[in-house]
Order: structure tokens, then sequence, then C-alpha cells
């Protein structure tokens, strides 16, 4: 059979949207993938930051795990460590680990038998009802979802924010959409399908800034809160899944796990594209715990820090702006993990299946900041 080359499309957008960003590709054998193919996705992946290799269903844990580690050959680690297995993290419910790739975790919902060693299992996709302050009344809950928490995947303490992400959609339930409310008071809504990923540009985020905004982000830098998803496990999110309401509830330090201070991150509120040099506002909004502040003064006030985070990111998730993608099985999605965020999506009836992989490994080296330096 003949190898046909690889094809490269821009992602379909809605009418009106104004997402710039996004690559399908065609006819790529991961298995067998050319140094030169492979650079074609890498090259992709940093001008398009999100690229979905179209058809592949036989794709085993290995082989993702792999094609996710050529981006970043000495990185080794899953990129949350071993610190899903803390049963106070927000994390915990959300994932498996596939025993015999433990880079590879399994996601979804419903109930399952079998799946790579995985013996009777029930997945249960996030509902913002359990994270987010207020929700959906029960009687529009399938009707309606909202944004569950943007991230970058990031352990964000001892850790290095992985450079890349892969998810593969294994089992996708068919057919329903729903609408996604931001309940903000601003009338914003999406039409999404059940179980959409959201990303929006980091790139886009930071161009939409005022001049002397983006003075500031390009050289503030967020101090993140030592184990963040437990220490931000009692408190709730904002209807917009776009960081916390302060309340007071975070956990005391003291309740933490110990505490090393030489491996709380400190990271530039701007990542610079290593192909482009385009710089990302990239902050995750519900792990931040303080601002360095380009004066050398420290903001520790949690309400303000977040307040502020949020004037600069809240413009970025516009309806407009956010590529919910329409999964189809078989798609593997790559994301540029330093130069976009994410959320899940969705609101399931207990018998809708979903299986999804997703694999990232802790960066083997630090974010660039916009000097160019690693941090
Ligand atoms: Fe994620």
């Amino acid at each position: 059979m003949a190898i046909k080359a690889l094809e490269v499309k821009p992602l379909a957008v809605p009418a009106g949207s104004k997402v710039n960003f996004g690559a399908a590709i065609y006819n790529c054998d991961v298995e067998n993938l050319s140094d030169e193919d492979f650079e074609t996705i890498r090259t992709t992946l940093y001008n398009s930051h999100v690229v979905i290799l179209k058809n592949q269903e036989k794709l085993s844990p290995k082989a993702q795990y792999e094609l996710t580690k050529r981006f970043d050959p000495a990185a080794e680690n899953y990129g949350h460590g071993k610190t899903l297995d803390a049963k106070r993290s927000v994390l915990h419910p959300d994932l498996k680990t596939i025993p015999h790739q433990p880079q590879v975790q399994v996601i979804g919902n419903g109930p399952f038998e079998e799946y790579e060693g995985l013996k009777d299992i029930k997945l249960v996709h996030p509902h913002h009802k359990k994270f987010h302050k207020t929700c959906v009344p029960d009687e529009e809950d399938l009707n309606f979802t909202r944004f569950f928490r943007w991230h970058m995947d990031a352990a964000l303490y001892a850790l290095n924010p992985p450079k890349v992400t892969s998810l593969l959609a294994v089992q996708v339930p068919q057919g329903r959409r729903q609408t996604l409310r931001y309940d903000d008071g601003t009338g914003d809504e999406l039409d999404v399908s059940l179980g959409t990923t959201a990303f929006v540009s980091g790139q886009k985020m930071y161009d939409l800034l005022s001049e002397e905004d983006k003075e500031f982000v390009r050289n503030a830098k967020v101090e993140y809160a030592p184990h963040p998803y437990i220490w931000m496990s009692p408190s709730k999110s904002r209807s917009t899944g776009l960081g916390m309401i302060s309340e007071g509830l975070e956990l005391p330090l003291s309740d933490l796990p110990p505490i090393d201070e030489s491996q709380i991150k400190i990271l530039p509120m701007c990542f610079k594209n290593p192909l482009t040099g385009n710089l990302a506002l990239q902050i995750h909004p519900s792990a931040v715990k303080a601002i360095h502040l380009p004066n050398g003064e420290v903001m520790t006030d949690l309400q303000e820090v977040r307040e502020l985070v949020y004037r600069l990111q809240r413009p970025g998730i516009a309806p407009a702006l956010v590529y919910a993608h329409d999964w189809e099985q078989g798609d593997c999605a790559l994301f540029n993990n330093q130069g976009v965020i994410h959320s899940v999506c969705g609101a399931f009836a207990p018998e809708e299946q979903r299986l999804f992989r997703q694999c990232n490994m802790a960066s083997s080296e630090g974010v660039m900041g916009p000097d160019g330096k690693l941090y």
C-alpha cells in the first residue's frame, strides 16, 4: 500500500467564530512516523496550538506515550507525578492510570468491564456541581453545561508544566448537544457537543490586553500554592470555571502534605512559544496563590490576586474565541499545553458512555519566560 503524505487542514469552526488556531492532520501513521513527518506535526502544533490527528482508533497506549514523549524526549514521569494518589486532591476522582503505561490516564463516563488491564471501572465525567459555587438547576441539567475548570495540565508544585498533552477519543457519546452557559451576568453562551473539550489561545489572551497590561504581564510572575489541588479542595469555582471564589476556604498550609519551599513554583505570567517566539498569557487561575509584581513586591491578598488574574483572562474566553472540539472516535488531540488553556465540559446521564486516554509528562526543563530564560 502506498504511503500517503500527511495532509494538514485548518479545523472547521462555526459561523461567527473568531478562533484562529487549530489544525487537523490526516494520514498519520503514528507507529511508523518518520522524523520529517514528526517535524511537520511539531511545527503545526507550535503554530496552531491544537492539532487533531484523525483516525487513530488503533493507537496503543504505548504508541500514544511514545508520540507524546517525542516532543520532550528527556521527560519521563506523568505530569502530575504521583500526586493523584492524594485522596483530597480535586483531581483524584477524575483519572485512572493504565497499569502497564502509567503516563497514560483513562478518563470518561460510565461503567466499563475491562479496558487496558483496568477491570470493572466506573468512570465519572467531572460535573460542575462538584466544583462550582453555584450550579445549573437539576431540571435543566442535561440540556445545559458549563466550563468545568479552565487550566493547563500541570502539577504546579515540584514538577514542570508538560509541553504537550495528548488526548485520544476511544469512545464518544453520539448525538446530543448542550448549551454551555457562563452564568456570570453577561448572557454569554455557546452551543457545544456533549463532552466537548474547550480550548482558548493564550497568545490571543495576551494580544487582547492593553499595552499597559501587556507590559505588566511580561514582567509579573505567579506564585502557585504548594500541593495546589489539595490546597484548593474545599473552595469553590466561579461559574465560568475561570478561577476560584475567595471565601477563605482553602486549606491552611499546615494541613497540606510536607512542603519543600524549594519546590514551590513561581512562573512567569507569559510563556514564550519556542518556535514562533510569540507570548501567551498562561496562568492556571484556580491554583494561583500570590503575584510577584514587576516592582518586586508580592501581592498576597488572595481575593485581590484572583480579581486581577480574572480581569486579565476573562476577555480571552469570550464565546467567539473558544474552540470547542466536536470529538469523533479516533481523534487524537495534541495540544500545546504551554500555549493554550482548556476545560472539560458536559453533563452526562450515568449510562452515557465516554472513554478517553490522556497522556502528558512533566517537562524536562522549565517554561520559557518573555526574557527567554527557563523558570
Ligand atoms: Fe486537562
